[in-house]
């Protein structure tokens, strides 16, 4: 039980690794608050993390809204002592697309999400944060490899790692420590989201886990255990660094 009595707020907790970072931080003993904007998932996600866990509806790309959910995070679980920023990723509008077929809305909505929705859930979060809180960056392998078709969301990935550095720099009187979870091919719907079929996007996953080291895809619950790492104090020394958790893509 290393988040015994913390409170925790993941945003994106409703699905994919996120519910998976929101189990283990549950598992550990944490209460807290999961962010979403669908309010199915959010329902479902909330039930089966427990009464301890709230959902939030919000979208991370308004400002105004980060706001206000902040506002009622507090009064649901007090200020909170981890903050894990996961929503995002590759899939809407601009996915996948060549670099000389990026326009200015395909830039601007992944850039909207994968980029200005981390510094600001960050920014807005920090009055709701008690001293000593951990915040938990959801990058990506994007960081580290030139993926074709992924030059926004590989260059928003690399500049969240960035400030994680400079949070840390700056967030040092707080003791707020921030560091980066990074994954490989982890198993979540993004690959049905895509809009491939079933069949296809099963071979889709299998050439995926070939090309990993591992011969698999990671799955969220594993996030979770990086997450957990992170969030507690087991990690009390770990500042401005990065996790890469990928089965072995990138170092090996
Ligand atoms: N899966 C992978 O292989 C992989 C690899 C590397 C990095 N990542 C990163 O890991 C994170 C989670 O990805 P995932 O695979 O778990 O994807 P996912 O299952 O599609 O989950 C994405 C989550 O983000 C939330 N979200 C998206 N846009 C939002 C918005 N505007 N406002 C509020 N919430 C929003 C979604 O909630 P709603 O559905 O309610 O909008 C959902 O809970 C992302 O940052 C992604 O870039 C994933």
């Amino acid at each position: 039980m290393k988040l015994q009595n913390r409170s925790v707020l993941i945003t994106g907790g409703n699905s994919g690794i996120g519910l998976g970072i929101a189990t283990r931080l549950r598992d550990e003993g944490a209460r807290g608050v999961i962010v979403g904007r669908n309010a199915d998932t959010l329902a479902d996600a909330s039930h089966s993390l427990g009464d301890d866990f709230v959902a939030l509806r919000c979208d991370v790309t308004k400002l105004d809204e980060l706001e206000g959910m902040f506002r009622r995070a507090e009064e649901a679980v007090d200020k909170l002592d981890v903050l894990v920023v996961n929503a995002g990723g590759a899939v809407g509008v601009g996915s996948i697309q060549p670099f000389t077929e990026v326009d200015e809305r395909s830039f601007a909505a992944m850039t909207d999400l994968n980029f200005k929705s981390v510094f600001f859930t960050v920014q807005k979060a920090l009055p709701h944060l008690n001293d000593g809180a951990s915040i938990v960056l959801v990058a990506s392998i994007a960081v580290h490899k030139g993926f074709p078709g992924m030059s926004v969301y590989g260059a928003c990935k690399g500049a969240v790692r960035s400030l994680a550095r400079t949070l840390s720099t700056e967030l040092m009187p707080r003791a707020i420590r921030v560091n980066v979870l990074s994954p490989g091919t982890i198993d979540t719907a993004v690959f049905s989201r895509l809009g491939f079929s079933e069949n296809e996007a099963a071979a889709m996953k299998e050439e995926f886990a070939g090309l990993i080291p591992m011969k698999r895809t990671g799955s969220p619950g594993e996030m979770g255990g990086v997450a957990a790492f992170l969030a507690s104090s087991d990690s009390s020394f770990v500042v401005g660094e990065e996790i890469v958790a990928d089965g072995g893509v990138v170092n090996l």
